[in-house]
This record gives C-alpha cells, sequence and structure tokens, in this order.
C-alpha cells in the first residue's frame, strides 16, 4: 500500500443482500451479547455474511464489513447517513468542536481546523514530537523496568500539549494534562458503560467529575489564549493557527470556538496515538524478526543521529510497522452512521432510520486481502510486495468527508517516537497475552510492564 489512506485498487463489484444475523433477545435484541464482548459479537456477524441484519436494542442495525461497502458508508456520510449525536460527556468536554458538530456548522469547523494539521504545519511539530521523545530516551537505562502504557500517555501528552497548545513550563503542562486525563478517562468510561444509555439529564458521579475537569480545562486554555493573544508573535504551534484561521464569509474562531477546537485535537489524538504505541511495543517485543529489521532501518538511514521530518519517507520499514500494529489494533474500532431517506450500500437500498455498522477489527481481519490475518508482518506493506488490498481494506483513519483530520499527525509521531526508542533500545514486554478491550480506543486490558534492554 502506497498512502497513508490505502491505495485506490478496484474490488470486484458484487451482488449484495441482507442476511438476518442472530435474533437476540425480546426488546434487548443483541444488546447484551455486543456490551459482554464487541469484538467477538462482530466477528461473529461477519460469519453469517458480509451484510447482516441484527437488533440492538429497539435499532434496527445493519453490520457491513466487504471494503466496498466500508467505502460507501464512509463516503456517503453527511450526504446519505448521520453521524449519531455524542452523548452528553464527549459534548462537555469537547463543546461543539468539530468531531461534535453536525451539517454545516460542521463543515465550517473542519475547513477552518483543516489548515492547522496539514502535512506542511505538521513538518513544524515534528522537531517537538523528536525532542520530547529524546528527553524521556535519556531518562531510561538498561534494564529499568517501565509501564509501557504510562510512559507512552506521558509522552504523547507532553507532545499533545506542546504541540496543541505551545505550552511548556512543567506546571502549565501538568494541570492542563491532569485534567485532560480525567476528561479523557471519563469519557471512556461512559461511552463502554452505562452512561451510553443513560438520558443525559441523569446526575452521576462520572458526569459530575467531568464537568469539574471541563471546568479546569476551560480556565486552563483561557490562560493560554490570553498569552498568545498578548503575545502576538507567530508561534509553531496549532493554537496559533487557529487563532489566525478565518472561514470564507472572513470571520475568525470565537474564543469558545478555540477552546472547543483545540480540546478536540487533544481528545482525538492523545489516547489513539499513545494506544497505538502501546500495542506496536507489545507487538515488537513478540517477533524478535520484525525488531531486527526495524532495527536494521535506523541504523541504515539514521547512524548514530536523531530522526527529524526529513527521515519520515526514508523509514518505510518503520511506517509499516505502525500501519500494521494499526492493521491489528485499530485503536478506533468501529464506524457508524443512520440512513437517511434513499441511503443505499452496495445497491441495496437501507430503510431510514437503520444504523448500519462496520467496524476495523473485523475488516482488517480479512483474509482474502491479508492472509494469516492474526500474524504481525509489517512486510505486508511494502510498496514493492505488488498485493492488491482493496481500499478500505484497511481505515484505521476512517474515511470520506469525515476522515480524520490528524492522520498525519498520527503517522509522523507514531514513527518518530518509535524510531528515537527503538534506536537506542528493545523493550521486553513480560510474558503473557495482552487482550484488547474495547472501550473508547482499543485498550490493552492490563498494565504492559517492560525491562529496557539497550541494543
Ligand atoms: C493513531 C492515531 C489516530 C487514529 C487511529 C485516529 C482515528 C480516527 C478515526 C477512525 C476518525 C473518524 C471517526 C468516525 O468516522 O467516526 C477520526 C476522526 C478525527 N480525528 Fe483521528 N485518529 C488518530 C489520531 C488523531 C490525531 C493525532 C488528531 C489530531 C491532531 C486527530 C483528530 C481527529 C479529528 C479532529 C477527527 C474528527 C474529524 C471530523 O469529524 O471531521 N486524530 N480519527
Amino acid at each position: 500500500m502506497s498512502t497513508e489512506t490505502g491505495p485506490a485498487v478496484g474490488t470486484p463489484a458484487r451482488e449484495y443482500r441482507i442476511v438476518p444475523g442472530p435474533r437476540g433477545l425480546p426488546f434487548l435484541g443483541s444488546l447484551l451479547r455486543f456490551g459482554q464482548d464487541p469484538l467477538a459479537f462482530f466477528g461473529r456477524l461477519r460469519s453469517y455474511g458480509p451484510m447482516v441484519s441484527w437488533r440492538f436494542g429497539p435499532n434496527s442495525c445493519v453490520f457491513v464489513s466487504d471494503p466496498e461497502c466500508v467505502g460507501e458508508l464512509l463516503s456517503e456520510t453527511e450526504r446519505s447517513f448521520d453521524q449519531p449525536a455524542l452523548g452528553i460527556a464527549f459534548r462537555t468536554v469537547m463543546g461543539n468542536g468539530v468531531v461534535v458538530a453536525r451539517g454545516a456548522d460542521w463543515r465550517r469547523k473542519r475547513s477552518l481546523v483543516q489548515p492547522s494539521v496539514r502535512p506542511k504545519q505538521v513538518r513544524s511539530y515534528a522537531s517537538t514530537m523528536t525532542d520530547s521523545t529524546v528527553e524521556l530516551a535519556d531518562g531510561w537505562s538498561d534494564g529499568d523496568r517501565i509501564d509501557v502504557k504510562r510512559e507512552m500517555a506521558a509522552l504523547t501528552q507532553r507532545i499533545a500539549v506542546r504541540t496543541i497548545f505551545g505550552v511548556d513550563t512543567p506546571a502549565d503542562a501538568e494541570s492542563m494534562g491532569r485534567a485532560m486525563d480525567v476528561a479523557q478517562r471519563e469519557i471512556g468510561k461512559e461511552f463502554a458503560g452505562l452512561g451510553a444509555v443513560l438520558p443525559d439529564w441523569v446526575p452521576t458521579p462520572g458526569r459530575a467529575r467531568i464537568r469539574r475537569a471541563s471546568a479546569v480545562i476551560d480556565a486552563e486554555v483561557a490562560r493560554v489564549v490570553a498569552r498568545h493573544r498578548d503575545g502576538g508573535e507567530d508561534r509553531p504551534d496549532l493554537l496559533s493557527r487557529l487563532l489566525t484561521a478565518v472561514d470564507e464569509k472572513g470571520a475568525r474562531l470565537s474564543d469558545r470556538e478555540i477552546r472547543d477546537e483545540t480540546v478536540t485535537l487533544y481528545i482525538g489524538g492523545h489516547e489513539t496515538t499513545s494506544s497505538t504505541l502501546v500495542w506496536a511495543w507489545y507487538l515488537l517485543s513478540r517477533e524478535p524478526r520484525v525488531r531486527a529489521a526495524l532495527a536494521e532501518e535506523l541504523d541504515r538511514v539514521l547512524g548514530d543521529r536523531e530522526p527529524g521530518i526529513e527521515d519520515y519517507a526514508r523509514l518505510t520499514y518503520t511506517q509499516s510497522v505502525v500501519k500494521e500494529t494499526l492493521r491489528l489494533y485499530p485503536t478506533i474500532w468501529l464506524v457508524t452512521g443512520v440512513a437517511k431517506e434513499g441511503a443505499r450500500i452496495g445497491g441495496v437500498p437501507m430503510p431510514e432510520g437503520t444504523r448500519v455498522w462496520s467496524s476495523q477489527w473485523v475488516t482488517h481481519r480479512d483474509a482474502r486481502w491479508f492472509p494469516e490475518p492474526e500474524e504481525f508482518r509489517p512486510e505486508r506493506w511494502d510498496p514493492e510486495s505488488g498485493d492488491d488490498v482493496p481500499e478500505y481494506a484497511w481505515f484505521p483513519f476512517g474515511g470520506g468527508p469525515r476522515a480524520c483530520l490528524g492522520t498525519r499527525f498520527a503517522m509522523v509521531e507514531a514513527v518518530l517516537v518509535l524510531a528515537v526508542l527503538a534506536r537506542r533500545f528493545e523493550l521486553v514486554v513480560d510474558p503473557g497475552v495482552v487482550n484488547p478491550v474495547p472501550s473508547l480506543t482499543l485498550q490493552p486490558d492490563r498494565d504492559v510492564l517492560a525491562t529496557v534492554r539497550r541494543r
């Protein structure tokens, strides 16, 4: 595959029809089965066929898994499919930022935010990514015992706070980071727990914690924004880009909108990237052959210097390690849309109101495109390998009009972090299987502890 969104190789057209999936329970449908183990449940749906009907409580649903169908669902988001409204937890923290906004409001916001994460801008964030990782690496010694989740979360948090808010004093970064952490954790709990079905007006302790964390975030962001406005100079951070962005009518983002977008970028990008790195270390630790190939590339391309953005294009194997990690452990593991009138997928009409789902977890494990799908084989992504992988057989960053805005940012960050650390060290993760728990992102089910070994 040659690009970060996968190649545009056509899939053979086929005739689709909806086949009935599990009958489920009266009223509840398959809600409980889904809740117990969503990944296994989606895998089971796939065994019925590529287009399967099922019920989620009172909702009629269709699960699609062929790349062609996934592509139609994602490309037709907004036109033929609405994204379901996000719950109170998201709205409290992210306000009405680009993830939460819908319709014309979303279009305006997306066009305002997009320029701040273009490849040219990401270039200017790359040195912060490398510097932050070098600081971490300088603190590691041979034989150290580390908690990989904690180390990667702290690192990606430092990178996010610096690149988004330009905040570099430890005290500011810490209080901002702490409030974001609470907010993110509580959003995850709401998403995966009872909060997902409770009406917005029901007060819960989790919701109270989210409101408190959000109030801290409001105050922190307001302080940073005021400092940027007073300073007036052009800083190389995302916030500065947003402060100067203008929409088609020449209007700027209000302070509230700036707050919502910066927090949205933080929440959208932090845990997704840190979990990807944790899974990458886990997979690398189990595959000596892949570790050796990665080390060989880093030695050859970098020698004894640290990587910069100019190395990104040459670190092809490192990029493949990240892509293959995202194939096996897609941190965003489901996408969904609600059919509007006239919606169709694979030529099949989707009745208005049908909730259509697809899951990266399932489609990424299709042996037609990924032989021996459970194997961690970065070589699959070698541009020379000539494998015909259809577009949307791999979609960790979604696709269509609402595709991830941070794709380039995330890829560059993950590649530079791995390059800095794996050039110097191997992480020997403690034996034992780590299973994915699907919350807001695909999380390891336990601590991932490792011993640092200098190469
Ligand atoms: C490995 C890391 C990442 C993964 C796997 C990922 C995945 C995704 C996916 C699948 C979507 C679409 C969700 C949907 O259609 O429902 C999305 C949207 C989004 N992502 Fe990412 N993301 C990552 C990193 C980032 C980063 C670093 C940022 C910011 C710098 C970011 C910002 C966003 C935003 C703002 C959206 C919403 C776009 C819209 O609705 O128009 N993401 N991401």
